[in-house]
């Protein structure tokens, strides 16, 4: 096992050799799920990816992560559907923080659908910020496109506190 181990569960960085079970819990928990080539990809294009495993090997959930100039794009966070509401998406979020904080960006952005209200209270608990919305982004049912709206969570900078 490599990773960081946390109690019960470790995190380590995803490989090809995880993305038949990734690509299987992505379509548990997704009603428009990425491909498994959409996982190829951005491992290829040398994005970020992170597993997160119970000790007995279980994927419990991951997230997938896009430097873009000074800044971390979440493109994708996810918890497999058992595994729901026992913060895993929390312990994932720290973990896209704590990279994002490690490669010396300023901030980590996120899409999200405005009807995943499970998603926004936890972002916004995080201290994610609303800063805009994009307009028919999602495939949404009966051909239908869904909004976006777009977070932002912006790293405190040390001496930023008002002092002169
Ligand atoms: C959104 C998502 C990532 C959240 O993951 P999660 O592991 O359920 O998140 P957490 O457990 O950290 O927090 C979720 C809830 O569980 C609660 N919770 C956390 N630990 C808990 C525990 N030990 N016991 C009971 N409840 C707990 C939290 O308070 C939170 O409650 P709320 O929804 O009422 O605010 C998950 O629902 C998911 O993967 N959904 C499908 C994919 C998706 O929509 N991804 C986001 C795309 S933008």
């Amino acid at each position: 096992m490599s990773g960081v181990l946390l109690a019960d569960r470790y995190m380590s960085p995803m490989t090809e050799s995880d993305l038949d079970e990734v690509a299987t819990v992505e379509r548990l928990a997704y009603e428009f799920p990425w491909s498994r080539g959409n996982f190829e990809d951005s491992l290829r294009n040398g994005y970020f990816g992170i597993c997160m495993r119970h000790v007995t090997g279980t994927l419990i959930g991951y997230c997938v992560l896009m430097p873009v100039v000074d800044e971390m794009h979440l493109l994708n966070l996810c918890v497999a559907p058992p595994a729901q509401h026992a913060g895993a998406g929390l312990a994932l979020l720290r973990e896209a923080v704590r990279i994002t904080h490690a490669e010396k960006l300023d901030g980590l952005l996120l899409e999200v659908r405005p009807s995943n209200h499970r998603a926004i209270r936890l972002y916004e608990r995080f201290g994610f910020a609303s800063i805009g919305r994009r307009k028919n982004y999602y495939p949404a049912r009966h051909r239908g496109r869904e909004d976006a709206i777009v977070m932002r969570f912006t790293f405190v900078k040390e001496g930023a506190n008002g002092a002169a």
